[in-house]
C-alpha cells in the first residue's frame, strides 16, 4: 500500500459525524461505525506477545534493588536495631530505617491523616521497619535478614468485633474509633416499622478481601540531579506525583511519574505506596536507580483490603410490596492506618429502592492489621450482600416474586442526595425485565422449586440488582489530539489503562469522529512529564470522564481542518463536510481537497486540538445500574457449590467497545464469586495476630474451575445523552456489586438455608446443612 493511499489512515466506509460550529455542543452519535462494536484492544499484540513493558519490567543501567524489612508482629516496639552487618554485606549500598534521617518524613496515608515514614512503634504486621538497596535482589534480601531487631511484642487486637471490648488494647493512643459513628437518617423508622405488615431482621457479615493485582505493587525510581522519575504500577500517575512531591517537598515539575502498562489495579493503586517513597529515598542516597517491587506476601500484608463488614438490617414491608422502613448498621475496620474503603456500605440501603424511612449507622474501628483501601465498588458488594438477601426474604414473606418486588420499588431519583436529584437515565427496570426474560427466570424458578426435597444435587436460581454510587465521571480532564500532515493522528492523554481497554475506547472515539483507523492512532498516555492531566482511573469513571474530552478534542481538530480548507476553497466552513480523508463542499462533492493536500495543514505540519471535559448536568445525577441472575448446583452432602451460569444486564449508558465491555462483566462476576465463595483474610486472633493465609495457596482466589463457562453480558445499550457527549456512564464496578448476593440467593433457593456470612464454602455450607438436618 502506498502512502498516497488514503485508506492507510481512513476507514473507507466510516461516515464522519457532522462538525458543530465552534462553541456549540455536538449532536449525540446516531449510527456509529466503531463505537459499540467488539474491537480488539489496540495494544493486544504488545500485551499477549510480552512486548509491553510494565513497570516491573523496567530495567535501567546501574540499577539497584530495594527490599523492605517489615514488622513480624501486629503490635511491637523496636527496642534496638543493629544494621551494621547488613551495611557491611557485599553489594549493599544503603540502609534506611527509624534511626536514619529519612524516618522524620511523614506518610500521608489518607486525606488529613499522617504517620511517620518509619516508626519504632509498629501497629500492624507488615509495617515498614527498615529498607535496603543492593546490587541484586538476593543481596537485598540477605541484608534484610541480617538486620538484627529486638522487638518488644505488645498486646494487640486484630478482630474489629473485639476492638471495643473492655480491656482491648488501644491501637492508637486516642482509642479504637477511627471517627464518630456516621449516621444517615430520613423519615421516621419507628412509624415505618409500625405501618409494616412484615418486619424482618437479620445480621450479615462479609469477610475481608485482599487486593490481588496480577502485577505487584512497586516502582523503579531514578534521580537526575534534582529531578525524580518514577515508573510505577499505578491507576493514576498524577495522584502519585502529588503525593511524592508532598512527602519529599519537591515541586510537581520535578517529579515525573510514568505508568504506561500496569498489571491490574482495583483501588489499591489509586495512590502511591510507602514503598514508592522508600524507593525514591534509596535512589537518592545511592545515586543509582532503584527498583522496589513488593512480594505477594508484602502485598497481602500491607497494600490494602476490602474491609470486613458486620451488618444488621431490619426491614419493614407491606403485603403489596411497599417498603416502609430500613434500619441498617455496619461495623467495619480500616486496620491501623485506614486508607479508604470503609464507607458507602449503606449506600444501596439508602438509594437503591424506594423507601421513605431509613436510618443507617456506619462505624469504623481500628485494629492491628493492614490498611483498608478502596476495593472495586467500595462498600457496595458488602451492602448488597445484606440488602439483596433481605429483599429476597421479604419477597418470600409476602409471597411475591423477587424480581417483581424490585420492579415495584425503583426510584427515578437519588433519595439520599441533597435535593433528591433525578437520575439522567434509570435502566434498572429494563435490566430486571430484560434480564429475567433472557435468563428464563420464571421457568427456572419453577424448575428448581420442583426438585425433589431429598435429591442430593439441588439446583437453585438467584438474582440481585444494584446501582453504583459514582456515575458519569466529570471534570477535570484535558486531552490533546494532533493531526499530522498526512492525516494520521496522535492522542495524548494522562489517563492510565488498567488493562480495561481505556486506550482502545479512546482510540475508537477518535476513529468515530475523524474516520481514521483505530490501529493507526498513536497513543501517548499516563506520563506526568508529557501527557495531559487526568484523575486516577477508578470509580468506573475513566470512560465517562475521558471519552467526552477525547470527542471534544477530535471535534476541535475537525473545526480547524474545515477552517483551513475553507480558506483555501474560498467558502464558508459550514458549507464543508469531511469524508474518507477528504474535505468537500456539502452541496457539491466535486469541490474537494484531500486532507493531506490542505496547504494550511502542510505549512503548520500539525493541527493541535485541545479537549476539555464539561461538567455533568446540574440538579441531576448520573448512575449506572445492573441486575444479575445466576443458577447454582449444590451438593447437599458435601456442601460444594457449582455455579452453572450467570447473566448480567447493565445500564452503563452507551456501549463503547463491546469486547472490553464483556471483559468487565466477566471480570466483575469472577471477583464477586471470590467474595461469595472463596476469599477471606485470616488473622490468628488468639495467639500471634499474624495473617495465616498470605499467599496464593492459602488465600483462595476463584480459579477458572470456580467460574462458570456460561456468562452472558447483556447491555441495555441506551446512550445517556444528558450525562455527557459520548453518553457513557461507567461499568467496571457495578458488574461486581450484586454478584455475591445473587449467589447467596441462589443457594437459598437450592437449599432453603440463608447463608449470611461470606464466604460460602463447602465447610461453612456443610455445617449449615448438618445443623438444618438436626433441626428438622
Ligand atoms: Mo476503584 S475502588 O475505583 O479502583
Amino acid at each position: 500500500m502506498s502512502r498516497e493511499d488514503e485508506s492507510l489512515y481512513y476507514e473507507a466506509d466510516a461516515p464522519v459525524p457532522e462538525t458543530p460550529p465552534p462553541g456549540k455542543s455536538p449532536a449525540p452519535w446516531k449510527k456509529t461505525h466503531f463505537i459499540g462494536k467488539p474491537v480488539t484492544r489496540v495494544d493486544a499484540y504488545e500485551r499477549v506477545s510480552g512486548k509491553a513493558i510494565y513497570p516491573s519490567d523496567v530495567s535501567l543501567p546501574r540499577m539497584l534493588y530495594g527490599a523492605i524489612l517489615r514488622s513480624p508482629h501486629p503490635k511491637a516496639r523496636v527496642k534496638t536495631m543493629d544494621t551494621t552487618d547488613a551495611e557491611n554485606m557485599k553489594g549493599v549500598h544503603a540502609v534506611i530505617s527509624a534511626s536514619t534521617p529519612e524516618a522524620d518524613l511523614y506518610w500521608p496515608y489518607a486525606k488529613d491523616k499522617k504517620a511517620k515514614l518509619f516508626d519504632s512503634l509498629c501497629l500492624y504486621e507488615g509495617e515498614t521497619v527498615a529498607a535496603v538497596a543492593a546490587e541484586t535482589p538476593y543481596q537485598a534480601w540477605d541484608a534484610i535478614r541480617a538486620i538484627k531487631v529486638h522487638y518488644e511484642v505488645l498486646p494487640f487486637v486484630v478482630d474489629e468485633r473485639k476492638s471495643l471490648d473492655p480491656g482491648a488494647p488501644a491501637v492508637h493512643p486516642e482509642g479504637n474509633w477511627v471517627k464518630p459513628v456516621e449516621i444517615y437518617e430520613r423519615g421516621d423508622i419507628a412509624k415505618g416499622f409500625a405501618g409494616a405488615d412484615v418486619v424482618l431482621e437479620q445480621s450479615y457479615r462479609t469477610e475481608c478481601e485482599l487486593h490481588t493485582p496480577m502485577e505487584l505493587h512497586g516502582c523503579v525510581a531514578q534521580w537526575d540531579r534534582h529531578s525524580l522519575t518514577i515508573w510505577e504500577s499505578t491507576q493514576g500517575v498524577y495522584p502519585v506525583q502529588a503525593r511524592v512531591a508532598e512527602v519529599l517537598n519537591m515541586p510537581l515539575s520535578k517529579v515525573r511519574v510514568i505508568g504506561h502498562y500496569m498489571g491490574g489495579g482495583f483501588g489499591s493503586k489509586l495512590q502511591a505506596d510507602k514503598s514508592t517513597i522508600i524507593a525514591a529515598l534509596l535512589a537518592k542516597k545511592t545515586g543509582r536507580p532503584v527498583k522496589l517491587f513488593l512480594t505477594r506476601e508484602e502485598t497481602y500484608l500491607a497494600v490494602g483490603n476490602r474491609p470486613p463488614a458486620n451488618m444488621k438490617l431490619k426491614a419493614g414491608i407491606k403485603k403489596d410490596g411497599t417498603l416502609t422502613a430500613f434500619q441498617f448498621s455496619c461495623i467495619a475496620t480500616g486496620g491501623a492506618f485506614p486508607a479508604g474503603g470503609t464507607s458507602l456500605v449503606d449506600w444501596l440501603v439508602r438509594d437503591l429502592y424506594l423507601c421513605p424511612n431509613v436510618r443507617c449507622e456506619l462505624s469504623d474501628l481500628y485494629i492491628n492489621a493492614g490498611p483498608s483501601r478502596p476495593f472495586r465498588a467500595p462498600g457496595h458488594p458488602q451492602g448488597a450482600w445484606a440488602l439483596e438477601q433481605m429483599m429476597d426474604a421479604l419477597a418470600e414473606a409476602i409471597k411475591m416474586d423477587p424480581v417483581e418486588l424490585r420492579l415495584k420499588n425503583i426510584p427515578s431519583f437519588s433519595q439520599s442526595r441533597e435535593g433528591k436529584p433525578p437520575y439522567t437515565t434509570t435502566g434498572l427496570k429494563d435490566c430486571l425485565e430484560q434480564g429475567a426474560k433472557a435468563f428464563g427466570w420464571t421457568d427456572a424458578r419453577k424448575a428448581t422449586s420442583e426438585t425433589p426435597k431429598k435429591a442430593r444435587i439441588r439446583r437453585g436460581v438467584g438474582m440481585a440488582s444494584c446501582l453504583w454510587f459514582v456515575g458519569g465521571g466529570g471534570p477535570p480532564s484535558t486531552v490533546i489530539l494532533r493531526l499530522f500532515s498526512d492525516g494520521s493522528v496522535n492522542l495524548n492523554m494522562g489517563a492510565s489503562d488498567l488493562g480495561t481497554g481505556t486506550k482502545t475506547v479512546m482510540a475508537l472515539v477518535v476513529a468515530e469522529e475523524l474516520g481514521v483507523k483505530p490501529d493507526t492512532i498513536q497513543i501517548e498516555h499516563a506520563d506526568t512529564g508529557t501527557t495531559q492531566y487526568a484523575t486516577a482511573s477508578g470509580g468506573s469513571k475513566t470512560v465517562p470522564t475521558e471519552s467526552p474530552t477525547v470527542r471534544a478534542a477530535a471535534i476541535e481538530i475537525k473545526q480547524q481542518l474545515l477552517k483551513l480548507a475553507a480558506e483555501e476553497m474560498n467558502v464558508d466552513p459550514s458549507a464543508l463536510t469531511i469524508s474518507r480523508g477528504v474535505v468537500m463542499a456539502t452541496n457539491d462533492p466535486s469541490k474537494k481537497l484531500k486532507i493531506k493536500e490542505i496547504s494550511g495543514l502542510k505549512s503548520r505540519g500539525v493541527i493541535v486540538g485541545i479537549g476539555y471535559r464539561g461538567p455533568n448536568p446540574k440538579n441531576k445525577f448520573v448512575n449506572p445500574f445492573c441486575a444479575q441472575f445466576c443458577e447454582v448446583e449444590v451438593d447437599m452432602r458435601t456442601g460444594e457449590v457449582k455455579i452453572i451460569r450467570f447473566l448480567s444486564t447493565n445500564d452503563s449508558g452507551r456501549v463503547m467497545d463491546r469486547l472490553t465491555y464483556n471483559n468487565q462483566v466477566v471480570g466483575g462476576i469472577t471477583m464477586g464469586i471470590g467474595l461469595a465463595t472463596t476469599e477471606m483474610r485470616i488473622l490468628d486472633g488468639n495467639q500471634t495476630g499474624k495473617m495465616v493465609n498470605r499467599n496464593w495457596h492459602d488465600y483462595k482466589l476463584p480459579t477458572t474451575l470456580d467460574v462458570p463457562a456460561l456468562i452472558t453480558s447483556m447491555p441495555i445499550d441506551r446512550p445517556d445523552d444528558e450525562a455527557n457527549i459520548t453518553g457513557s456512564k461507567g461499568l467496571g464496578e457495578p458488574v461486581t456489586i450484586p454478584t455475591a448476593a445473587a449467589i447467596a440467593n441462589a443457594i437459598y433457593d437450592a437449599t432453603g438455608i440463608r447463608m449470611t456470612t461470606s464466604p460460602i464454602n463447602p465447610m461453612t455450607l456443610c455445617e449449615a446443612l448438618v445443623k438444618d438436618r438436626k433441626e428438622v
